[in-house]
Formats: structure tokens, sequence, C-alpha cells
């Protein structure tokens, strides 16, 4: 497999110097990837020039139907200076379930990795290389064709943005408020909520700043069938632990967006010694929990964050304080452990990682 892929001058060639702090997804590299697709011919073009605007039709399905996936995974800065990849083949097979229930065309696994590989060797000086900090790396794949028949289009593009990030949370480690959704849903089984589709973050976005006002960082959303089950926290996985040791997730529902973390974690966890179980996990039997003591942690699962322990749960009104305020020990191992291998830090008995090669020895990075 191999596709060639033009590669246009950008005007600032001048050594890349990372701003400080480094916060999430605000400051962009000098270079995009971008191909397209017409039906027909299928996917053709690809070219990685400077960053810039969308050449968009004002008619574009994008913008009327909203046909439209993403992605999101990092590129993590090893101590040798080259970057790791991590499971990009689970995000190649996530972002064509997510195109096949968008009615988009797939996209050959092997292009969307050759795009990230490319576009991130020609930027690796943008990889931080401050602790937690990564180059986080956004496929996105929209309806370009200019048409109000609701249907769907028949020409797209795919580009692929890159994003020096520092940790997601400012507050690095430090547990996070989560309040229960009880008014708003963020998908339904049979909907969108396990594609990576915009519309589901934006469905999610005044129950997010609602519950920000009252001094919650995420949502915890519940089924929208019943109310009663719990699904995500924020736009990330869930995980409760039990007196110390086992982990308790709720089982993807159809509803729920299939995450990367969360089946790295599945996978992980036993092996550091901590059982995990998927299951219905209901929300009172989940508050109860965390004020008998039983539930001893809880935490958020993602790309974006990794791993984030939970501290206190609104419910009703309530605030369920998880843990009595302990340090998360069993999120931290299972960071720890995830992050090792990310950064390469440790083996990768798994797999999971893929290095991209780069022509510049690490010493002569500039790093800001
Ligand atoms: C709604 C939602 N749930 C869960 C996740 C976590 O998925 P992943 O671990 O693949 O980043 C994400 C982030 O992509 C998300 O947007």
């Amino acid at each position: 497999m191999g596709m060639t892929i033009r590669i246009d001058p950008i005007a600032d060639e001048t050594p890349v110097v990372l701003p400080e702090p480094l916060s999430f997804g605000r400051v962009f590299t000098r270079r995009m990837f971008s191909e397209r697709f017409e039906a027909g011919r299928g996917w053709h073009d690809p070219v990685i020039g400077p960053y810039r605007p969308l050449n968009l039709d004002p008619g574009a399905q994008i913008l009327h139907a909203g046909q439209a996936i993403f992605e999101g995974t990092k590129a993590y800065l090893r101590a040798d200076g080259r970057l790791n990849l991590f499971r990009p083949d689970a995000n190649a097979l996530r972002f064509n379930r997510s195109a096949a229930r968008m009615a988009m065309p797939a996209l050959p696994s092997w292009r969307f990795i050759e795009s990230i590989e490319a576009l991130v060797r020609l930027e690796h000086e943008w990889a931080p290389s401050a602790a937690g900090a990564s180059l986080y790396i956004r496929p996105v794949m929209i309806a370009t064709e200019a048409t109000f028949e609701v249907r769907a289009a028949r020409e797209y593009t795919h580009f692929v943005v890159l994003s020096p990030a520092g940790p997601f949370f400012a507050s690095g480690f430090e547990p996070i408020a989560v309040q229960v959704a009880e008014e708003h849903i963020r998908a339904a089984r049979g909907g969108t909520g396990a594609a990576k589709t915009p519309g589901n973050y934006a469905a999610s976005l005044a129950a997010i700043e609602a519950s920000r006002a009252r001094g919650y960082q995420q949502v915890l959303w519940l089924d929208a069938v019943e109310r009663r089950f719990v699904e995500e926290a924020g736009a990330m996985n869930v995980a409760f632990v039990y007196d110390g040791r086992e982990i308790v997730t709720p089982s993807l529902s159809g509803s729920i967006l299939p995450g990367i973390t969360r089946d790295s974690i599945l996978q992980l966890a036993p092996d550091l010694g901590f059982p995990v179980h998927e299951a219905r996990l209901d929300i009172d039997t989940i508050v109860a929990d965390v004020d008998a003591g039983r539930i001893t942690e809880a935490f958020c699962m993602g790309t974006a964050a990794v791993v984030v322990p939970i501290g206190r749960i609104g419910h009703r009104g309530l605030d369920h304080r998880v843990g009595g305020g302990n340090a998360a020990p069993v999120a931290r191992r299972i960071y720890d452990a995830l992050t090792n291998i990310q950064y390469g830090r440790a083996d990768d008995p798994y797999g999971w990682t893929r290095v991209i090669e780069v022509n510049v020895p690490a010493p002569a990075r500039a790093v800001a």
C-alpha cells in the first residue's frame, strides 16, 4: 500500500518554539494533510501543505446535513527523539465505523495511518517534551458537495491537523467533580452515540455549560431510555473501582463511544492485578456504593486526558465524595502503566505502539 503525497512549501520554515504553557487544542502546527473524494473516482490528490482555512461552499452538506466525523489520537515523544503513535489502527477502524453510520465513504485504514505518519514526520518538532504533553492528531472527514437535498453527499474532504497539547486538565492528576445529567441525554441507542460525529458534541454542550456553572468539570451521562444507567463522563468513558481492586465500566450499549483508552485499560488492568467487568451500572447503586465506601475510586478514560480520577459526583442536588479524598491509587497505577507504554518508557507487550522515525536527533530539537 502507499500513496504519493504532494508536499507543498510553507512560508515559515523558522525553528519551532512551542508556546508556554501549552493548553489543549488551541495551537495548530504549520502544515495540514488533505485529500478529496468523489463518488465514482474515490480518494485522490493527497497533499500536505500550509495549515489554512478550508475552502468551503456555503451549500456544502457538512453545514446543512451535518455529515462529518473525526478522530483523536496522539504522537508521544520518546526519550530517543522518535515518536510513538498509539493504536492508530484502532482509530482507523472507528473512523470507518463512524463513516458507515453517517453514510460517508470508507477510508482505507492504510490511507488513514499514512496520512498521519507523513504529517507527523514533517511536523515532529511540534511534539512537546514536557511530562504528560503530546502532539494531538485530529483526522476529520466532511461532506463538501453543495446541495440542500437530504441524502448522502457525493463529495468529501479528509484532512488531518495537529496540535501540541499540554496535559488535558490544568490541574493534572487532581480529581474532578462530575454532575449526573438529569435533564439532557447525550445519545440514544440506534442514534449516533457510538460514532465520533460532531453532532453528539453539539448536543452535549448545553448540559456541560450548565454543570460548569454549578462548579462541576464534567457531566455524567445516563442512558436515554430509563435515565438510570451510567454511560459516559463528558467526552470520556468512565469506570468505578470496588474495594480498591475490582474495576467496573458500563458495557458498550450502542450509545456509548467505544473508547480506545477504555479498550486498552480493559486489556491492561487485569495484567496489573485489577480485574475488569463490563456491566449495566445503575446510578442509584453507584451513588449508594460510593456513600458506603465500597466504591473507593472512580475515573474517566480518554485519549486527551488518559485517566482522570473523579473525586465528587453530584446527583439530585447532593454531592457524593468518592473514596474519602484518597489519591486514587488504582487510577494512578493504570495511568502510569499506560503512559509508560505510550511514551516508550516501558515494553509494549500488546503491540500497541508504532514508532515514527524522524531525521533530527533528540538534542537538536527546539524545546520552549
Ligand atoms: C464521547 C467520547 N467518549 C469517549 C471517548 C474516549 O475515547 P478514546 O479513548 O478513544 O479517546 C471520547 C474521546 O474520543 C469521546 O469523545
